[in-house]
């Protein structure tokens, strides 16, 4: 009589209950569409993961510049004005590699470069990159907290990229992202609908781990962070503000503390997490603004909206603001929604 078959062995191994998605890749987290409908394309997760690359190859460079003697200046200076620190360039140059390595992008706008780079062959290409390579640049060589901000735009058609393609309004933006280059190097990105997410490199495996899921600024603060510096060179408005957020009153928190690094990526990721509100108004010096809207403004207001926060001129919501030159100047303030919201309400004479 047939032996009755061998009952097939149980499975010995129970896979781990995952805890949360913290320490997952970047890569597996775009590929498995954690960062919402664009991403499910192939040739978005590759304009991503270029980023990423990007960012981990700058992020060497950070990490030794002093070393490398990449402090300093290359005695240029760039179609803003500035001096160009040898950091930037290479941060540029590195940013343009890759993305000239891989045919999903078709042209990228970059803060060192005045006019757009359309890359040839790229033509079909599907994506526009616009970026500041290295932001922060005056505190290089201090060692203090530095970024690179990027945006992600669509481009229509298979001809060539032209300058007129990136003049799209941030609300149409189709990812936004920064690295920071500070005590750890942490890479934040958003898709806009998707949450905002910080992934946090660990250079024994070379990548980018989930550290901070879906992150959300908090409805209010208590820290303002603005250049009092240029306090001689205010209008009456935002005078009035900075005096109102000094002043003394329990009730509303007041008066806040104040922080101010000089490097837009890092003043804004600290407003990202903890809240409060980050200005850089139009002055007598900068008369429609210091940062500029393509690729720093837009970026930052499209991922502090995606967190709950809020971002505008003072007066007018940045998203919607239609570009008309790559490299133009916009007023900026975010961070708190109430926080925000407060100082517009100076702006408008309503306080
Ligand atoms: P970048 O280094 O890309 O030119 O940007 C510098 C910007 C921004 O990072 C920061 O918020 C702002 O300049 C600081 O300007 P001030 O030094 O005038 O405060
Ligand atoms: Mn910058
Ligand atoms: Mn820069």
């Amino acid at each position: 009589m047939a032996s009755t078959p061998e009952k097939p062995a149980t499975l010995s191994w129970t896979p781990p209950t995952p805890r949360s998605r913290v320490g997952i890749t970047l890569e597996t987290y775009i590929l498995d569409g954690m960062m919402g409908s664009p991403a499910a394309t192939g040739t978005f997760t590759s304009v991503l993961n270029t980023l990423s690359l990007g960012a981990k190859l700058i992020t060497a460079h950070v990490r030794r510049a002093g070393l490398a003697n990449l402090l300093g200046l290359t005695g240029q200076t760039n179609i803003q004005g500035e001096q160009v620190a040898k950091l930037d360039e290479e941060a540029n140059e590195i940013l343009l590699t890759v993305f000239g390595s891989r045919h999903h992008c078709a042209a990228v706008a970059t803060e060192e470069m005045e006019q757009i780079v359309a890359f040839p062959k790229h033509d079909k290409g599907k994506y526009l990159v616009v970026f500041d390579p290295l932001d922060g640049s005056s505190n290089i060589d201090c060692n203090a907290s530095i970024g690179t901000i990027f945006g992600v735009l669509r481009k229509a058609g298979d001809q060539a990229a032209t300058e007129g393609d990136f003049f799209q309004k941030g609300r149409d933006l189709v990812a936004a992202g920064y690295v920071l280059y500070g005590s750890s190097t942490m890479l934040v990105i958003t898709t806009g609908k998707s949450g905002v997410h910080g992934f946090t490199y660990d250079p024994t495996v070379g990548e980018f781990l989930l550290s901070h899921e879906n992150i959300r600024t908090p409805q209010k603060g208590n820290t303002y962070s603005i250049n009092e510096g240029n306090a001689s060179r205010w209008t009456d408005d935002v005078t009035r503000w900075n005096q109102w957020i000094k002043g003394e009153d329990k009730e509303s928190g007041r008066p806040y503390g104040q922080r101010y690094i000089g490097t837009l990526v890092a003043d804004a990721h600290r407003t990202l997490l903890k809240g409060g509100v980050f200005a850089y108004p139009a002055d007598k010096k900068s008369p429609t603004g210091k940062l500029r809207l393509l690729y720093e403004a837009n970026p930052f207001a499209f991922i502090l909206e995606a967190a709950g926060g809020k971002a505008s001129t003072g007066r007018e919501r940045i998203l919607d603001i239609q570009p008309t030159a790559l490299h133009q100047r916009v007023p900026l303030v975010l961070g708190s929604y109430e926080d925000v919201d407060a100082y517009e309400q100076f702006m408008r004479g309503e306080r």
